[in-house]
């Protein structure tokens, strides 16, 4: 019998939405949207997260919104939550791809203590069981990085974590083809809508080699690796790391110090005299540099130097390169592109915006290189060029000293002080050393050096392979050049090069590879 009374029918959107916005609550990471699972967290705990989180400055919303990136969980397995959000969002049974992270609570203290969005790390991570797709969808996986979309948050972390150490190790022993392998593997499984559950599901992606799957077997068996372990755990391998982190360090110094049993950066300290103007200061800076850098603080240096370029060069522009192009709300330097629409300006601006912002005290490090592309064309477009590869842009590799008046982030916010071992003695720590590269680029070739430098590194590398081996095109950052047809090919933007390469567009944030 029908009840005379009509059913209420449950609204999960309205009770589960978040508390009301506070308008005084700041917005620093506007890129980064939060959803808190109300499932086993309870009403009451998710306002109260939900309230800190914001006054932090992170955005926090409802499971039905499409700007939600970071889901957070409590006590509920992947799949739960998989269910939970099925409720709100159908991305899941359309397009698993696009879906936003799936995290335990532990990303969000973790996240809260940090003051920051933390790298999102295995561990964090909840594991769904995905349902079996058609197996044709999973051969239409490309070849080249330059032909997938590479979200930033993906869904193999485990997986991709353990190839990324073994890419690592191999390059710290000199085999570049070791490390590409992995680095390769590791780069397809991040483009990979959903989470491998078995080694099978891999049997048509590609650069997968024997030995990337024996690895990954290995890790979706026992959660772990015994062979990445052991790296992990190796001394050479650690010491590599300390050693390669300093600023002016690359892998062939790191390797000979270890060979002559240099241990720690104390070593490091009493050989001070053999070391380069760049690794003393790599040195002295240690701490900060290895601290990542935040969007914000980029942001705040990009504003110091947009008024240094306009005050010097009218009409000049200042572009935020690399990782954070590509969405990434931290990074272990900071990349700008200067150019100025009018070809030749341009020359001789670098060298006034270093003097300018070292006269204003805003340089503990620099040094520049001219422009030398001139000089390097020959060797540039013969196939077997070491310049292929390298820039040749008037640059200059600076450690900036970023005061934390100019941004708003007080230093040390919801954190510990970092320690002072190598920071200079009276330094305030209202301040913090960043890592800032400057590229000036002739503005023809602005749109080249826009795509080389937003990265990643494995996208760059197999576009520069796809151009060559496919296209029998010559890629670089200043220009593409048709060996064939012997003719530069220009462009204005970075379509109009993936244009002339034959490849859909992808943009900044799906080239994460
Ligand atoms: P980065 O080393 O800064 O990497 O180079 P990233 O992707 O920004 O990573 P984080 O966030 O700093 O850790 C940025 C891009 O610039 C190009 C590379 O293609 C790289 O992907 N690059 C870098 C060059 O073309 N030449 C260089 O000398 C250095
Ligand atoms: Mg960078």
């Amino acid at each position: 019998m029908m009840s005379q009374f009509p059913v209420k029918k449950r609204r999960p959107c309205q009770k589960e939405a978040p508390p009301p916005l506070n308008p005084e609550d700041p917005v620093r990471f506007p890129d980064v949207v939060l959803c808190l699972v109300e499932k086993r967290m309870g009403a009451s705990r998710r306002t109260f997260l939900t309230t800190l989180a914001r006054r932090r400055g992170f955005c926090v919303e409802g499971a039905d919104s499409e700007r939600v990136t970071h889901v957070v969980s409590e006590g509920n397995s992947g799949d739960e939550v998989v269910e939970w959000m099925k409720r709100y969002r159908n991305c899941w049974a359309e397009a698993p791809g696009s879906c936003p992270a799936l995290l335990d609570l532990a990303w969000f203290t973790e996240s809260i203590s940090a003051g920051h969005p933390v790298e999102i790390e295995p561990r964090h991570c909840l594991g769904v069981t995905v349902k079996a797709e058609k197996p044709e969808d999973r051969c239409q996986v490309a070849a080249y990085a330059c032909q997938r979309r590479t979200p930033l948050v993906h869904h193999n972390q485990a997986l991709v974590g353990a190839l990324e150490t073994l890419a690592e190790e191999a390059h710290f022993c000199g085999s570049e083809g070791r490390r590409l392998a992995f680095s390769r593997a590791a780069s397809v499984l991040k483009s990979l809508p959903w989470a491998v559950r078995r080694i099978q599901e891999l049997s048509c992606v590609p650069c997968i080699g024997e030995h990337s799957k024996k690895i990954i077997q290995e890790v979706l068996e026992d959660g772990t690796s015994s062979e990445v372990e052991r790296v992990r755990l190796s001394e050479r391998y650690q010491i590599m790391k300390l050693f390669i982190k300093i600023f002016g360090v690359g892998v062939q110094t790191a390797s000979q110090w270890y060979q002559e049993g240099l241990r720690t950066l104390s070593d490091l300290e009493t050989h001070h005299a053999q070391l380069r103007k760049a690794q003393q200061a790599g040195l002295l800076h240690y701490e900060d540099l290895n601290i990542p850098v935040e969007l914000s603080e980029a942001e705040a240096i990009g504003q110091v130097v947009r008024k240094a370029v306009e005050q010097l060069l009218p009409g000049a522009s200042v572009t935020l390169t690399g990782g954070f192009r590509r969405g990434k709300q931290s990074g272990h330097d900071v990349d700008f592109l200067i150019t100025h629409p009018e070809e030749g300006q341009e020359v001789g601006l670098l060298s006034k915006v270093i003097s300018w912002l070292d006269s204003q005290g805003f340089l503990l490090y620099h040094s520049s290189q001219r422009n030398t592309f001139q000089a390097m064309e020959d060797e540039l477009l013969s196939s077997h060029g070491s310049a292929a590869t390298m820039d040749l842009f008037e640059r200059c590799f600076s450690i900036f000293r970023l005061d934390h008046l100019h941004c708003s982030i007080p230093r040390g916010a919801g954190t510990q002080e970092p320690g002072s071992m190598v920071r200079d003695c009276g330094a305030s720590l209202a301040w913090k050393a960043v890592w800032v590269d400057f590229v000036v680029t002739p503005y023809s070739q602005f749109a080249f050096a826009l795509l080389g430098w937003t990265g990643s590194k494995n996208f760059e590398r197999d576009l520069r392979r796809f151009s060559k081996l496919e296209k029998k095109m010559k890629l670089s950052s200043h220009a593409l050049y048709h060996m064939e047809q012997k003719l530069y090919l220009s462009a204005a933007s970075e379509e109009e090069i993936f244009q002339h390469l034959g490849l859909e567009y992808i943009p900044p944030k799906e080239r994460n590879a």
